[in-house]
């Protein structure tokens, strides 16, 4: 078996082929990385750690906060002020923007949204969870605060999206908007090595994913695309953990739904931290991503750093085939 490359490795020979790839860009990436792997060394010994279970608070989003989602929140972001590269950073699980104001940070023109521990609900229980992420250059100048609005841009203007899935093994998935590549981690070398590269969605799937108990709680049309996929047998997984129900989509072909519900009257997820970044990566590997009402989810304009989305997200036409039933 040859040898693999690394992510490293990938990055910076990347980085002499994209134009936009300046090594703060690149430099920021390989930070991600960096932190994704000792997220990963928690997540894996996390039953040893007494960091299981909840932490007692709720986040801004109205989601239980659970012990390890703060450790995953303070460590990405450690990493991301100590990277020296990025200006700041918006998280799921804070209530507003972090700026960084040392000398080297702040003239930086990259921000980062993040979700640091996606499907935390399911750790305590050793279901897979994950780290999704959006990079986007700063609109405000960098001689200038970081303002709200640096933050609140549509999924168009990423740079670069990715997500890294703690499952049976642990993958860093990442796009610059040329293409989608995955690395698995290599335990033995400390490192992410290649191991999917040029992912590519299927066109169609046999696979659907949606919380199937609030099946009452969606559009009539919604509810009749369900019973259509019953008629025809397909196969009905749902993790909970949408980076993993999302992987899943990208490698065997199918769609992940999370429409609006009567309880949550603007879907559940959120734009800037899982709805954008997703949509990047998969729009990248072949598919589509709507919302409910059939808008692109990167069109969308975002308002406020916490909004929610209603999300239909996978093989092209699985999703183009949703149209019919969507208001
Ligand atoms: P959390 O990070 O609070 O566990 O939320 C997980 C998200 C997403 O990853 C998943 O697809 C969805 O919420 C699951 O929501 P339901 O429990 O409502 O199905």
């Amino acid at each position: 078996m040859g040898r693999r490359i690394t992510l490293d490795e990938f990055i910076v020979e990347n980085q002499t082929q994209q134009d936009q790839a300046s090594g703060a860009f690149s430099g920021l990436l390989r930070h991600i990385g960096i932190a994704a792997k000792i997220v990963n060394r928690i997540v894996n010994k996390a039953g040893l750690m007494d960091i299981l279970g909840v932490d007692g608070n709720v986040n801004s989003s109205g989601d239980t906060v659970q012990k390890l989602d703060i450790y995953a929140n303070d460590l990405m972001i450690e990493y991301l002020q100590n990277s020296g590269l990025c200006a700041g950073v918006a998280s799921e699980e804070l209530d507003s923007f972090v700026s960084f104001t040392n000398k080297f940070n702040r003239n930086n023109k990259y921000i980062v949204v993040i979700d640091p521990l996606d499907g935390s609900s399911n750790i305590d229980v050793n279901i897979s969870v994950g780290t999704i992420f959006g990079i986007y250059q700063r609109i405000s100048p960098a001689t200038d605060e970081l303002q709200l609005t640096d933050f609140l841009q549509k999924g168009i203007h990423q740079v670069a999206a990715g997500y890294v899935l703690y499952g049976t093994s642990t993958m860093l998935v990442y796009t610059t908007g040329d293409g989608v590549n995955g690395f698995t981690y290599d335990r033995g070398i400390g490192e992410f090595c290649l191991s999917h590269p040029d992912m590519k969605i299927p066109q169609t799937g046999n696979n659907y994913s949606i919380n199937q108990g609030y099946y009452k709680q969606f559009s009539e049309g919604i509810q009749q695309y369900l019973d259509e996929c019953a008629d025809k047998s397909m196969m009905q997984r749902y993790i909970g953990s949408m980076v993993a129900d999302v992987h899943r989509t990208i490698c065997l072909g199918g769609v992940f739904l999370y429409p609006r519900t009567i309880n949550n009257p603007n879907g559940k997820l959120r734009m800037l931290y899982e709805c954008s970044p997703l949509s990047f990566v998969i729009e990248q590997a072949g598919g589509l991503s709507i919302n409910d009402q059939g808008m692109r989810i990167m069109d969308i304009e975002v308002s406020e750093l916490h909004q929610r989305s209603s999300i239909i997200i996978g093989s092209s036409k699985n999703v183009e085939g949703i149209l019919k039933y969507l208001e």
